[in-house]
């Protein structure tokens, strides 16, 4: 098993997962589609591909990654497009497929010579008379960050038209979807009042690791440089790892792979090192999630996530704990509410039972030593 930190992993690199794996096989055999919610890199993309894989045979499988897509146009190109793309397989019905290829292309040229303003609607029909035709061919579109989409779509009647339509394809049984969202997609849908489009997905929720899990997966990838983690320095490992999120265990065993390899690490001496370089501050895979709260936040909703990001760092707190430290900046509850969520979004934290916390031991203690250098060279100015 190899170590790809960052991409998706399928295949050999894929570990455990068979629960999810098999609860996603019986509800595309009845029929129906799902909904895979969880945070940022708990593995949504990698399960949904290693479900691709294992059943190309039985499936024909469109995935779209949503991240970044702007527009309802875009989407509808994107899948003219991939459909397109499946010529080999569709060799049977090709003839009649390509001449409604030709139709829908002749509609955005002509749109776009005559700078006329997009007919979305009559794309999006052409795009149905197009699935529909492919129906017998049991094909299953798979949108991935579909909440990053949403979240993108500027109007309320545009996530309206968007999800309402894919429910009247999922109805009219022309296609099954897999959809994978953030662990707030469902309360961002309902906020639009927009649950009733969505309702009938049933969610596939991916569990975090257990501790023999990541004690498995750990000893598994850092076999690749014959490393073996025993005694006091793994129980230290998988006290880090309590999250259960594959990410943050690959980025430990990195860092122990990264100019190591033969040995045994035994003693707690031996393996702090490694975590100490792990959560200093400029760490570069924490640096590009932070550098997503600059792009995302405005000023004001910044500087007040920051602040509550430090005194979570300190101890798991409730929003009313929370209030007094940022009152001075705002008393508006929605707002600060608003900022949360975003966090838990951004899988800085995570909410259980009221309580806002960190989602990883290690992205706490690399928060904490951020913030100790930020407010020192602020001090410094
Ligand atoms: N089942 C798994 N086995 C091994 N590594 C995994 C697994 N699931 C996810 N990962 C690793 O975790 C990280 C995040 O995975 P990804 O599928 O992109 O998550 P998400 O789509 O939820 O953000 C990647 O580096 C990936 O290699
Ligand atoms: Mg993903």
């Amino acid at each position: 098993m190899r170590n790809y930190t960052g991409p998706p992993v399928t295949g050999d690199d894929f570990f455990g997962r068979a629960k999810e794996l098999k609860k996603m096989g019986d509800l595309l055999v009845k029929g129906m589609s799902i909904f895979i919610p969880g945070p940022r890199r708990i593995g949504k993309t990698s399960l949904a591909q290693e479900f691709m894989r294992q059943n190309d045979k039985a499936y024909r499988f469109i995935y779209f990654d949503l991240e970044g897509k702007q527009s309802l146009l875009e989407f509808c190109e994107d899948l003219l497009r991939e459909m397109k793309s499946k010529q080999m397989i569709f060799k049977d019905i090709w003839d009649t497929l390509s001449g409604m290829f030709q139709s829908v292309e002749a509609l955005i040229a002509e749109v776009r010579l005559k700078k006329l303003e997009f007919p979305l609607k009559d794309v999006m029909r052409m795009c149905e008379d197009i699935l529909k035709r492919l129906t017998k061919e049991n094909m299953v579109l798979v949108l991935d960050e579909f909440s990053d989409f949403l979240f993108h779509l500027s109007e309320r009647r545009e996530v309206e038209l968007f999800l309402s339509w894919l429910r009247s394809l999922r109805h009219k049984n022309y296609i099954r979807m897999i959809v994978t969202g953030s662990v707030n997609i469902i309360s961002t849908v309902e906020e639009l009042n927009c649950m009733n489009y969505i309702n009938d997905l049933p969610p596939v929720a991916i569990q975090p690791l257990t501790r023999d899990e990541v004690r498995d997966l750990i000893t598994e990838l850092l076999k690749e440089k014959n490393i073996l983690l025993k005694g006091k320095a793994q129980s230290f490992v998988l006290d880090k790892l309590t999250d259960g999120i594959p990410f943050y265990l690959q980025l430990f065993a990195d860092k122990i792979m990264d100019e190591h390899e033969n040995m045994e690490i035994t003693d707690l001496k031996e393996i702090k090192p490694f975590y100490l370089k792990l959560i200093e501050y400029d760490y570069p895979a924490f640096i590009d999630m932070h550098d997503r709260l600059n792009r995302y936040l405005e000023e004001k909703e910044r500087k007040i996530a920051i602040t509550l990001l430090s005194y979570i760092s300190d101890k798991p707190l409730a929003l009313k704990d929370l209030f007094p430290y940022i009152e001075e900046s705002t008393t508006d509850i929605p707002f600060v509410h608003k900022i949360l969520k975003r966090l838990v979004d951004e899988c800085y934290l995570s909410l259980n039972k009221g309580i806002y916390s960190f989602v990883s031991p290690i992205l706490r203690e690399w928060w904490q030593h951020k913030y100790e250098y930020e407010r020192e060279m602020n001090d410094n100015q």
